[in-house]
């Protein structure tokens, strides 16, 4: 059996993890890997490399992907678009690379594209991949992990300055429409504010816990904010809150916008198993041929979710999620 593997959608820590990890245990069931440069923009160009031993090896820890990536989405009809019929092209050049099977390691769009690609008749396997944790139909997606880690690093190194300055500090954390870097990160570093796109916020009531925070002599407050909460006119998150905290309430307040460092860099020892468990699964679907499937994992088990379901779906924080209601219990306001 002949695979191919691309990574496509935003980088994030762990997917050269994940690349080793399908390519070596497919080697070791007796496949032939390749790894399609770019995207599904190999896949239009025929854009392909060898995957051999030697090239997985020494991967494991490295950021990025050695397979490049791109935010092609071949079922989307664009004017500047020089192919015509892209999906006929990555069938004839998938037949023409001699391919087997196709591994699309991304996150929901690319999960998207992949379920239309199988009901184009190739046999794919999902492996959900992004630092945002919102890929629909599994508990959790590499990259999550670290990204959180970094997030605390930083918020743990802005309690310096809030302190010894006496500020607000609002950080901005990335996650695209889910709040779960922020509420992971905002709990773990002791955020007294954390918005999150699934809470609607009001900011006078914001305004007046900082006051209250101050009343009672304490010094500096810390706001996380994720980047998909709704502000006036779409202007970025943590700008806008910051500037709606100093105008209400007078605190002298900055912003720090990590932005792309959260998913640059090695992966954290968690993400470097979650990649590893999700790799060698792919691998083994495909030497089952059970196509058609993402990689999942639930309750800590490995399994497989049909592509069909994943597609178009986002998993958002729950109103309702444990962390939240625990949260609370301490203090921690949310909007
Ligand atoms: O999905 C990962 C992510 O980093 C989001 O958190 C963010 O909104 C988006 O990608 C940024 O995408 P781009 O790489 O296209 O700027």
């Amino acid at each position: 059996m002949k695979i191919g593997i691309l990574s496509a959608g935003g980088d994030c820590p762990g997917i050269n993890a994940t690349i080793r990890g399908v390519g070596k245990a497919a080697i070791t069931y007796g496949m032939e890997v390749v790894g399609i440069l770019d995207g599904f923009s190999g896949l239009l160009y025929n854009d392909v490399i060898p995957l051999d031993e030697r090239s997985l090896s020494g991967i494991l820890t490295l950021g990025g992907t050695i397979l490049g990536t791109s935010r092609e989405k071949p079922f989307k009809k664009q004017d500047s678009d020089i192919i015509a019929d892209k999906p006929l092209v990555i069938k004839q050049n998938y037949d023409k690379m001699g391919l087997d099977s196709l591994v699309c390691i991304g996150g929901n769009g690319t999960q998207k594209t992949a379920a239309q690609l199988s009901a184009l008749g190739i046999n794919v396997v999902g492996i959900p991949k992004t630092i945002d944790n919102d890929v629909w139909g599994t508990d959790v997606t590499f990259g999550f992990d670290t990204a959180v880690n970094i997030a605390v690093e930083i918020i743990d190194r802005l309690h310096s300055t809030a302190n010894s300055h006496k500020r607000v500090m609002v950080i901005e954390l990335m996650g695209h429409h889910a709040g779960w870097i922020a509420l992971h990160a905002g709990l773990a570093a002791g955020g007294d504010v954390i918005l999150i796109p699934e809470i609607p916020y009001d900011i006078d009531h914001i305004n007046e816990v900082l006051l209250e925070r101050s009343r009672k002599g304490k010094p500096y407050s810390i706001v996380v904010v994720a980047e998909g909460i709704k502000t006036r006119k779409d202007e970025p998150a943590g700008n806008y809150i910051a500037e709606q905290i100093e105008k209400g309430t007078k605190l002298e307040t900055r912003v720090t916008v990590p932005g792309y460092t959260l998913r640059g860099g090695t992966p954290s020892p968690l993400d470097r198993i979650i990649a590893t468990r999700m790799g060698t699964y792919a691998a083994s679907l495909l030497n089952r041929h059970e196509f058609g499937q993402m990689v999942a994992i639930h309750n800590n088990e490995m399994t497989a979710v049909p592509l069909k379901e994943v597609g178009g779906k986002t998993r958002l924080v729950p109103p309702d999620y444990f962390l939240i209601k625990q949260a609370k219990k301490i203090g921690t306001c949310f909007g």
